[in-house]
């Protein structure tokens, strides 16, 4: 039975959706199999981020309404082997039931290594199901108190379902502005949160250029690699963290930071 890890947080916009995307193209390109879940609904966009928007036809509801099967419903991504994607479309009436959602994903466990929710901030239908289903979840926050402190909530809220591990994801960390002391590091959000981190992601403005030509996974890119290390971390058990600040310390460093 392959693992199901939900992607939540507990404020909209920290980049939940980018991450799930990178990390399903990561561990695929590792040679596991992946199946990503958009129950984001509503605000649905793992397709864009994929790159895939054109090709996505059934979605998660016709297959709950049984106007399709699990297998047609599932986009394969036409450039990366091994994953795939199940869409999602706004609700029309919240019918999404957590029997039908469990059956689901647990027939992607079967089918899958690894199934990964991209579930909505807060604490929705959406989001409850994908908690009552997965075996792991990951908060992504970014380094600001706003963020961490709605992700605290969150974490709240996740210690009441049965998953056998929390961790964390900081996001858009700027290391120019941590090593100033003008924002807060990733040992600062995890004193607040005391969870165990899982990944640091750098701010990237190559997130910004994929998003835009639908192609994530630049392996150059620092985002990329940053997400690779959470790949491994989960795969592997490993314990690496990206170090966000290395860029802007030494002689190099000085003069990339001042120059920003
Ligand atoms: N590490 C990053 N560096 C730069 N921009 C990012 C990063 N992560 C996410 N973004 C941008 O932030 C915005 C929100 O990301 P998204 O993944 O849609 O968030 P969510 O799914 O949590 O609502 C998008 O425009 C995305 O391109
Ligand atoms: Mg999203």
């Amino acid at each position: 039975m392959g693992r199901c890890i939900v992607v939540t947080s507990g404020k909209g916009g920290v980049g939940k959706s980018t991450i799930t995307a990178t990390l399903g193209v990561a561990i695929a390109e590792a040679g596991a199999k992946v199946a990503l879940v958009d129950a984001d609904v509503g605000l649905n966009n793992l397709d864009l981020v994929l790159g895939i928007e054109g090709i996505v036809g059934y979605d998660v509801q016709d297959v709950l309404k049984g106007r399709c099967r699990l297998s047609e419903a599932l986009v394969k991504h036409p450039f990366c082997e091994e994953l795939y994607l199940l869409g999602s479309r706004a609700l029309v009436g919240g019918e999404l039931s957590l029997r039908a959602f469990s059956d689901i994903v647990n027939a992607l466990r079967r089918a899958f290594d690894y199934v990964f929710i991209d579930s909505p901030a807060g604490i929705d239908d959406g989001f409850q199901h994908a908690a009552s289903v997965a075996d792991e979840a990951i908060i992504v926050t970014t380094p600001v108190p706003a963020s961490v402190r709605d992700a605290d909530k969150v974490s709240d809220i996740l210690s009441s379902y049965r998953l056998r591990r929390v961790s964390v994801v900081v996001n858009r960390v700027r290391g120019d502005l941590v090593l100033k002391g003008d924002v807060m590091s990733v040992a600062d959000v995890v004193g607040v949160l005391r969870l165990p981190v899982i990944g640091s992601v750098p701010e990237d403005d190559e997130v910004l250029r994929a998003a835009t030509v639908g192609k994530i996974g630049d392996v150059k890119s620092s985002h990329y690699r940053a997400v690779c290390m959470i790949a491994s971390n989960l795969m592997l058990g490993t314990d690496t963290i990206y170090d966000c600040t290395a860029k802007y310390r030494g002689i190099v460093g000085f003069f990339r930071k001042i120059a920003r």
